[in-house]
């Protein structure tokens, strides 16, 4: 099976998961990226189900309502029951690394809010450790060259992601070279650094659902 392949199964088996668990009328958590594009894609016949979705950024929200989704701004919702969104990296304790499409930090916040994410992954993003994909962090620009400096004396190389600018107003610092054991500690650390709007490591909030796709099928880890 081809990538997209891959990527088009879990979505449908993440779509198969929401149909049957969140309740009628609710709203809906929607990610970033390409394996997110695809759930958004095969949630179109679902729009009688939800009275609408929050997503993670500019372009999820732009292609949600081109399959007519009601989009809402997030200050306007209380409860979320599903957030569904790709991964860079999971790891056995299902702590991820997100953020290669720069939209870590609103994925952040719609994450903190909903009752439990679902990350969908083809099964290439499963790792022993987290860190070969280099750990995207946002940054205030004033800020980026103190907190690449920073993220040097804690053992990463990071490089500037040139002509990015999030949805934020922000920079992104793409940290190489990192073997993360400590993915908790590590978010912790990094989120410390004065001029860091959000680091990609979601371990304080790790994954509740993952659904893993293999040309065998999709399987769950919980
Ligand atoms: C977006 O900022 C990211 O967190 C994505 O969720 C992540 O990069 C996975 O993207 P793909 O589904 O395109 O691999």
């Amino acid at each position: 099976m081809t990538q997209d392949e891959l990527k088009r199964l879990v979505a449908q088996a993440a779509v198969d998961y929401v149909r049957k668990n969140a309740p009628q009328g609710s709203v809906i958590g929607v990610g970033t990226g390409s394996t997110a594009n695809c759930f958004i894609d095969a949630l179109a016949p679902l729009q009688g189900h939800f009275c609408g979705a929050v997503a993670s950024s500019e372009a999820s929200r732009e292609r949600l309502e081109s399959i007519g989704f009601k989009v809402f701004d997030l200050n306007e919702v209380s409860e979320i029951p599903f957030y569904v969104d790709g991964a860079d990296e999971v790891d056995a304790g299902l702590s991820a690394i997100k953020g290669g499409g720069a939209a870590l930090t609103r994925e952040k916040i719609v994450a903190a809010v909903a009752s439990r994410f679902i990350c969908i992954a083809d099964a290439s993003k499963k790792v022993e450790v987290l860190g070969r994909f280099p750990l995207p962090v946002e940054v205030i620009p004033m800020a980026r060259e103190h907190v690449a400096r920073r993220l040097k004396a804690l053992g990463g190389e990071p490089k500037w992601r040139e002509g990015v600018i999030t949805d934020n107003g922000n920079l992104i610092l793409d940290v190489h070279g990192l073997a993360i054991t400590d993915p908790v500690g590590l978010e912790s650390a990094i989120d410390h650094i004065s001029g860091v709007v959000t680091n990609g490591l979601f371990a304080r909030r790790p994954v509740d659902l993952l659904l893993l796709s293999s040309a065998d099928g999709v399987v769950s880890f919980v």
